[in-house]
């Protein structure tokens, strides 16, 4: 990596105790003084609550250490810092990567305004796997999915240059395979063959660091025995060495201290010591003891390995620009969504909202009288995991209605909890039986997503499925809203549903956009970024399986006569032995890619630019183009998101059923009658 005269200077300069003071990020500022901490010549620190407090501290780095070095300002700024957007895997649903850049773009310019400079954002994690409750900040199964939101993401944060007021520096994490724990269960161990790993797992990250990616972060997992923050063959070969990654690997939170518990490392400089030869750059962890420090002479560690990760850091430090000027305008501090703000996250929760199913209740059509239960209609805990306490709130649905519908006769009574039982449904149904519609607000609070929130059960909590099922009894049309954080299983409600719309965690404008949505003035024209199961007994589930040698063609229809005859009888014994379950029809209750919206399309048939590709040739980088026509059948504008899948048929390595390459959404105006 070609350096900077600042940085050569720099590192002729710095002291060994003063560069290991550059390896290192706090991450629980509350328990140390981040002043002391800077003086003392620590080099990132996570971001202390203001565009002032930044300064401050920013003030003691330049004229209180000897070198005068800026520091990093770190946050998990992961959809939104101040005006919330929806969650990350809402956005997937969204099939709209320029939404995701501006919202990346927001973020990043209310970030910067405050002084932070470095994400810890997006999370590439390809995740097949709902149990595990960190599906929520990524994009879902799909790799190519996966690959372009995170790119996207890239661009928003980063900009043109990092330098920029509005630009911060981005992270891919969890490198690597994150997202694939056993049991679906937070931090538990992952084994990952090669073929898994590159086919899967890597490609995400191998994208964003093409797009320029700043900095990776090291997972929690094991791969395949060697924990991520000591895995020098996936850090250093892989992703410094054959991809040319120049940037920042830091550390997740306490990670390197984990090492012990993983039990690959004796003491916490032992820990350091081995991630630091695996090639991290950045720990995230506690200031070290002195005792420790001891431990980590020039001796101890190769002074080349740290000289290497110093030089990273500080480039980032020159590429964003903070040995000019590391200071931020307080009075630019943007604090409060400003409208624009507000506008462009309403418009992204509303496109990434997914129409399950719809008997032509929705768009709701004026309804005179309506009954509004279920536990998100007075709820505001709409902005979902991974938001900081000073994020802008947002309200109920139940006041948005009340203010979109003034002349219906609204009633509103939540009836149920999210996890309690305090029982409003006899109520509830008495209510529902003069309505002309019932709208159910249900879902899985914001807490129940996220980090080490894993799920053995993936039906809705508490009691709110009796209550769907109790109000639809009625006869009277009942309207399902789910907000939540990952797929969930629907089996036992959605039957008797007229309409369901997935509305994830929306955000600071959750409540206007599914107002927006439910009246029609938006559309639900997003795509499912995650296969929803019919039994969380089919987890992990994946639209882009491998066939098998065995492929099934129906699903196990276990009944008592089967069982008396063997399942399918002497007619049928090659249906037999097919990879499927017993109990199970076959397939999710919905796939990847499955929604529909308020408009009606057709597909012409798709017309390909080459009939043959020689391997040479794309290799070359030329490529195979589909034009296909889609035409808008219906009497109102609608979105269409048309999605390409290659099937290989015969392949050296057994190849998936079929896989994304290819996605655009477009809205289309209907065809002139
Ligand atoms: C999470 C990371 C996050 C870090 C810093 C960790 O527990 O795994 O995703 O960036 O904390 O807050």
């Amino acid at each position: 990596m070609s350096q900077s005269r600042r940085i050569r200077m720099l590192l002729d300069e710095l002291s060994w105790a003063e560069k290991l003071g550059q390896l290192q990020i706090v991450f629980r500022p509350d328990l140390h003084d981040a002043e002391q901490l800077v003086r003392d010549g620590i080099g990132s620190v996570f971001w202390p609550r203001s565009a002032a407090a930044t300064n401050a501290l920013q003030r003691v780095a330049v004229e209180e250490t000897r070198l005068g070095i800026p520091v990093l300002v770190g946050l998990d700024v992961i959809h939104g810092h101040r005006t919330i957007a929806p969650v990350p895997l809402a956005q997937a649903a969204s099939f709209d990567p320029s939404v995701v850049r501006d919202l990346a773009r927001l973020a990043a310019a209310e970030a910067r305004s405050a002084g932070v400079t470095w994400t810890f954002s997006p999370m590439v994690d390809v995740s097949r796997d709902p149990r595990w409750g960190r599906v929520v900040e990524g994009y879902g199964e799909d790799v190519h999915l996966t690959a372009e939101m995170g790119r996207a993401m890239v661009r928003g944060y980063q900009g043109e240059t990092l330098a920029a007021s509005d630009a911060i520096a981005a992270t891919a994490k969890h490198f690597v395979a994150y997202g694939q724990p056993e049991g679906g269960r937070d931090y538990n161990t992952v084994d990952a063959s090669e073929h898994r790993l590159r086919n899967v797992h890597l490609e995400p990250f191998r994208a964003v660091v093409d797009e320029g990616a700043a900095s990776v972060m090291a997972a929690f997992n094991t791969v395949g025995g060697r924990p991520m923050h000591a895995n020098r063959r996936l850090l250093t070969d892989v992703l410094k060495s054959e991809w040319g990654f120049g940037g920042v690997i830091v550390g997740d939170a306490d990670g390197v201290r984990n090492l012990i518990p993983h039990g690959v490392a004796g003491d916490l400089a032992e820990a350091v010591r081995v991630a630091c030869v695996a090639g991290l750059d950045v720990e995230m962890g506690g200031a070290p003891s002195d005792a420790q420090a001891a431990e980590l002479g020039p001796d101890r560690l190769d002074p080349a390995r740290v000289d290497d990760a110093v030089a990273r850091v500080l480039a980032l430090k020159e590429a964003l620009g903070l040995f000019d000027d590391p200071f931020v305008p307080e009075g630019d501090e943007r604090t409060e969504p400003t409208e624009d703000a507000r506008r462009l996250v309403r418009t992204a929760a509303a496109r990434s909202s997914v129409l399950l199913t719809n008997d032509g209740t929705l768009p709701l059509s004026n309804p005179p009288r309506v009954l509004v239960t279920g536990p998100y209609a007075e709820s505001t805990d709409h902005l979902g995991a991974w938001t900081q306490s000073f994020a802008a709130g947002a309200r109920s649905i139940a006041d948005e209605l009340r203010s979109r519908m003034p002349r219906t006769d609204l009633r509103v009574i939540p009836a149920v909890g999210f996890l309690d039982g305090h029982d409003g449904i006899p109520d509830a149904v008495a209510a529902a039986r003069d309505r002309d519609v019932v709208l159910v607000f249900a879902g899985e609070p914001s807490t129940l997503s996220g980090e080490a929130a894993s799920r053995s059960d993936l039906r809705l909590p508490g009691r709110q499925e009796e209550l769907i099922r109790q109000v639809a009894a009625t006869g009277v049309p009942v309207v399902v809203v789910l907000e939540n954080g990952r797929p969930l299983v629907v089996a036992d409600w959605i039957d008797d549903a007229a309409a369901v719309v997935e509305a994830w965690h929306g955000g600071t404008e959750a409540a206007a956009a599914i107002v927006d949505v439910l009246l029609g003035d938006a559309e639900p024209a997003g795509r499912l970024p995650m296969s929803f199961p019919r039994s969380v007994g089919q987890v992990p589930i994946h639209y882009a399986h491998e066939s098998t040698g065995r492929p099934a063609t129906t699903g196990g229809m276990l009944t008592e006569a089967s069982v008396d005859i063997g399942l399918h009888g002497p007619d049928n014994v090659h249906e037999q032995y097919t990879s499927k379950y017993l109990d199970l029809e076959l397939g999710p209750q919905f796939a990847f890619g499955h929604g529909s919206g308020y408009a009606a399309f057709t597909h012409g048939t798709p017309r390909v630019s080459h009939g043959e590709i020689p391997l040479e040739a794309l290799e070359r980088g030329e490529t195979v183009g589909i034009d296909v026509v889609v035409t808008n059948t219906s009497d109102r504008s609608g979105d269409e998101v048309v999605q390409a899948y290659l099937e290989d048929v015969v392949s050296s390595v057994a190849p998936p059923v079929r896989r994304l390459v290819a996605f655009e959404r477009r809205t289309i105006e209907p065809e002139a009658p």
